[in-house]
C-alpha cells in the first residue's frame, strides 16, 4: 500500500506541510473554470498511490464542494482503493436541525453525502452543537475531530498572566482547556444571536478583566461581529488588551479591520482556511492523528 497526498492549488502550502511531516510527497489536483461555471478537475496519473489523502477546506463550499467528489470520483477511476478527505475546516455543519418549517439539515445532507464518498474523514474544530460526535452524521466511516487548542496553548505567554474570554457557552470547551493546565483566569459570554451580524452578550464576572491583558478565543470568526461585540464589552470594562485567538479566520478583510477598530490588537487563526491572520500552522495535528490512524502507511 502507497500514501500520497493529493492538493487543490488554493492549499498547496499547508497540504505540503502535512506531507512533509508525513514523509509522503504532496501532488496537485488540477481545476480547470469553464467559462459557464463548471470545473473540470484532474488527478495526476498513472496515479502512484493507492490511499489518497485528499486535502482541501471548505470554506467556500458551494464550488468546493463539487470539485472535491469530482476528484475523488477521479482518484477512484485512477485506482486509489482508500480515500482520506483531510479537510481542517468542514462546512455546514452547524444546521443540524430544521429550526424554522420547511428548512433542509444541512448537516445530515453533507455529512451523508461525505460518507458515501470517502472512507475516512480527518476535520479541526468542526462546528457541532447538538450532537458531539460526527460519526452520528457520517455513518460507516472514520471521522476524526481534532482541536487547535494545544496550538493556542503554546501561542500564549502565560507571564502576562492574560485573562481568557469565550464568547459563548460553545466556547468553553476550548477555554477551558487552554486556561486551567496554564492556571489563567476565565470568563464566559452568555450570547444572543438574533441574526447574521446581530448579537448581544453578556457576561457575568466582566470587572475581572480591568487593567488585564485579555485573549479571546474562538472556533469561527465569520462576520466577526461575536470578537467585535465582545471586544467593545471588554474595552469599556477597561482591559488594556485584547488580542484574539480562533482555529478557523472566515472574515473579509473589510470585517477584521472592524475587529481592530473594536480594540483587539491582534488575531491570530490557523491556516484551515487562508486568511490574512492565519500564522498558526495545523499541519502537526493533522500529522500526529494520521499517523495513529490505521490508513496510514509510508
Ligand atoms: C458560535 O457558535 C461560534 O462559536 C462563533 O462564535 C460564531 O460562529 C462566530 O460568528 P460571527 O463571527 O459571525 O459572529
Amino acid at each position: 500500500m502507497t500514501t500520497s497526498v493529493f492538493s487543490f492549488a488554493e492549499a498547496a502550502e499547508p497540504a505540503e506541510r502535512l506531507a512533509d511531516l508525513l514523509g509522503l510527497t504532496c501532488q496537485s489536483v488540477r481545476v480547470h473554470g469553464f467559462p459557464d461555471g463548471e470545473s473540470l478537475v484532474r488527478v495526476p496519473v498513472p496515479l502512484s498511490a493507492t490511499t489518497a489523502i485528499l486535502y482541501r477546506s471548505l470554506d467556500h463550499p458551494n464550488a468546493k464542494l463539487v470539485e472535491l467528489l469530482l476528484a475523488a470520483s477521479a482518484l477512484r477511476e485512477n485506482g486509489a482503493d482508500k480515500i482520506i478527505l483531510v479537510a481542517p475546516y468542514l462546512a455546514y455543519m452547524r444546521q443540524d436541525k430544521a429550526f424554522h418549517p420547511g428548512e433542509a439539515i444541512n448537516q445530515k445532507v453533507v455529512g451523508a453525502l461525505l460518507a458515501r464518498e470517502f472512507d475516512a474523514v480527518f476535520t479541526v474544530d468542526p462546528h457541532l452543537h447538538r450532537i458531539q460526535d460526527l460519526g452520528q452524521v457520517m455513518h460507516g466511516i472514520e471521522t476524526v475531530s481534532l482541536t487547535a487548542a494545544p496550538i493556542f496553548s503554546a501561542a500564549i505567554d502565560p507571564a502576562k498572566n492574560p485573562a481568557l474570554v469565550g464568547p459563548d457557552h460553545e466556547s468553553r470547551q476550548w477555554v477551558e482547556t487552554i486556561a486551567k493546565p496554564l492556571g489563567l483566569d476565565m470568563l464566559i459570554g452568555e450570547k444572543r444571536r438574533s441574526g447574521d451580524r446581530d448579537v448581544d452578550i453578556r457576561f457575568p464576572g466582566l470587572e475581572r478583566v480591568k487593567d488585564r491583558a485579555v485573549i479571546l478565543v474562538d472556533d469561527v470568526i465569520s462576520s466577526g461581529v461575536t470578537l467585535e461585540v465582545t471586544a467593545q464589552l471588554l474595552r469599556d470594562a477597561g482591559a488594556k488588551e485584547i488580542e484574539a485567538l480562533a482555529t478557523h479566520c472566515l472574515a473579509s478583510e473589510e470585517d477584521l479591520r472592524r475587529l481592530t477598530m473594536a480594540g483587539i490588537s491582534k488575531i491570530r487563526s490557523t491556516d484551515t482556511v487562508a486568511c490574512s491572520t492565519a500564522s498558526l500552522h495545523i499541519a502537526p495535528v493533522l500529522a500526529e492523528a494520521l499517523k495513529e490512524s490505521r490508513y496510514f502507511s509510508l
